[in-house]
Formats: C-alpha cells, structure tokens, sequence
C-alpha cells in the first residue's frame, strides 16, 4: 500500500519549514496502541507535524500488517477530531536494502538506512541504494554519519565516534539522502552520561561544521532522551531498580532545534514514563487487573509528556 493513501507525508515539505522556522519535529517511538494513540493524540493537541517511529523489533513485535493498519487508524482518528497534522511514518535504524523495501512496500512514508557501523564506502553505496528505490516512490530517507555510543538495534557501540564534518558533503552529494543523523554526544537508552559528574556538554562546534558544509540541510538527533528525574525516582519508589540514568538536559535540545537539527528521536523517555505510571498504579491498586486502568494513566502520562516536549523542547507546538 502507498503511503500516500494512508493519508501519510514524506519529511520534505516538513523539514524544509522546520530549518525556516527554527524548531525540530518530534520522531516518537511506539510499539503498540498506547503510545501511538499518546503520539498523535498530543501531537494533535499541540498541533505539531510528528513522526511516527517504528524500530525492526517494534515492526517484529506489533507485526507488520497490524502496524500499517495501526498508522493509517491513527490518521483517521486525528481527521476526525479536526486536526491536519502532517504525520510521517519512519522505520527507525533499517539494517537492510531489503528491510527499507519492505517498509515502503507497506506504506512508510520516511526510511533510515544506517550503515554508520560499516566503513564510509559501504555505508555510501547501501545508503544510495535505498535512496535509489525510495526516491522513485517519493519516500523520503534518512542517513547517518558518526556511532552513537549505546544500543542501536542489535548494535553496541562502547563509545561515540563523532561525525567528521570533512565527510558529510560528499556522503550527501554521492548518497542523495534527504536528511542526516550525526554523532554529537548523544547516545540511545537512559544511561547516556556518568552519574554524579558534571553533564558534558554537546559537541556543538561538530553541528556547526556540518551546518556550514551543508547549509540548510536537514540534520537529525539520535538518543535525545532527557531521562526525566522524576519518573526515574518513581519506577525505583514503586519497585523498579534503575540506577545511574542520565539524560540530555532540556536547554542542550533546545538548541539544537533552533539550529540545523529539524528531527529529534525520543524513545527511552516515553518508555520511562509508561512504566512509571503502571508501577505506581499496579503498586496503589493490588486488586486490579483490568489492563485499561494503568495503561489508560501512562497512556495520559506519555501524552503529557510529549506536549511539554513539543511546546517547550522542540518549539513544533503550533507548527503544524
Ligand atoms: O534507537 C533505538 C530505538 O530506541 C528503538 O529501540 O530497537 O528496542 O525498538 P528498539
Ligand atoms: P533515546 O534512547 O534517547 O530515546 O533515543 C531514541 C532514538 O534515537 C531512536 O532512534
Ligand atoms: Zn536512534
């Protein structure tokens, strides 16, 4: 199915606004209907364009057909309660040609093919080849450049490899992506920074290199997660055990959103709100076990969540 009858966009016109008007779009990611329906429902309440992001292991686990129907549900639902909110569907961290064909196949309107793990030739040649096939369904394709430290996917990566700005224009020029993830010093999950030491701050001279190599183009944030204090303390008071999570504080993002940066990945942090809200209210409500009531509060926890990011962090509130 074409995405475009789905009622879905590609990223082009939307991140073309988001370089003008200073602000980045949130891609959240989701697994199953509650976060979807948080996703749009406040993205609809913020009147924000969003992304919808879908990971290989999120597309394995809510099975792909129901995903596709799941995407094209939450369009209409969105129509119905007013609102024309660009809405993108983006398969997170494709690992394959075949995987990003797959997704186009089933009606993704964006792709991110990244070959950031293997030497610069092989991601170039990979990249160009999905770009190749995507761009004559006029799906948009995001690259990448440079190793987040963390788990990306199947991928460990001990420390980061910052993006080299000498790279980024021939890597574009040669791959025709329509968007870039860099390596700045974020990283994926919740344990990004050392506890107790002082936060480092972004390597914001890396951004500015790429940005006057490749003025207005669109460049995307990985592993942007805040790691909210607050819900940390609440999954360890209601009988979790996290310890050490550390995030990227607010204002760093604030900035890169006004800068190149028109895309922002947030997954841990919607992850973290969810099973802090069921913890609390499977620990206050032993004898419930109707799933509505603590998927219903962290599915109003993530809406919330995602409307302070959109209004505060990302500054899409409104830009829609
Ligand atoms: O960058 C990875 C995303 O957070 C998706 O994670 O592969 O566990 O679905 P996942
Ligand atoms: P976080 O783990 O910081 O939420 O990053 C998510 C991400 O980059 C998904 O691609
Ligand atoms: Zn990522």
């Amino acid at each position: 199915m074409y995405y475009k009858e789905l009622g879905l966009v590609n990223t082009r016109d939307i991140f073309k606004k988001a370089r003008a008007g200073k602000y980045a779009i949130g891609a959240y990611n989701f697994n199953n209907m509650e976060q979807l329906q948080a996703i749009v429902m406040a993205s609809a309440e913020s009147n924000a364009p969003v992304i919808l992001q879908v990971s290989k292991g999120a597309r394995q686990y809510a099975n792909e057909t129901l995903l596709k129907y799941m995407a094209m549900g939450a369009v209409k639902m969105v129509r119905e309660m007013g609102s024309e909110i660009p809405i993108v569907l983006h398969l997170d961290h494709g690992d394959s040609y075949e995987l990003c064909v797959s997704c186009i196949e089933s009606g993704f309107s964006s792709v991110m093919i990244d070959g950031s793990h293997f030497p610069y030739e092989e991601n170039v040649a990979l990249t160009r080849q999905v770009v190749d096939y995507a761009h004559k369904r006029d799906v948009t394709v995001e690259g990448e450049l440079g190793i987040l430290a963390g788990i990306e996917e199947d991928v460990v990566a001990e420390k980061t490899t910052y993006t080299k700005p000498e790279e980024v224009e021939d890597f574009v020029e040669r791959t025709g992506v329509d968007s870039l993830a860099i390596a700045i010093g974020t990283s994926h999950g919740a344990f990004k920074f050392k506890p107790g030491q002082p936060i480092p701050p972004l390597r914001f001279d890396i951004l500015e290199g790429v940005e006057k190599r490749l003025p207005g183009f669109p460049i995307v944030l990985h592993g942007a997660s805040s790691v909210v204090p607050e819900y940390i303390d609440m999954i360890n008071e209601y009988g979790g055990d996290i310890a050490g999570a550390v995030g990227v504080p607010e204002d760093q993002l604030r900035k890169a959103a006004a800068s190149a940066v028109c895309k922002i990945n947030i997954d841990s942090d919607g992850r973290l709100a969810m099973t802090a809200v069921i913890r609390k209210e499977l620990h206050d409500n032993p004898k419930n076990f109707d799933p509505r009531k603590y998927l219903g509060p962290a599915r109003e926890e993530l809406v919330k969540l995602i409307k302070h990011k959109n209004e505060k962090v990302l500054g899409s509130a409104g830009k829609a």
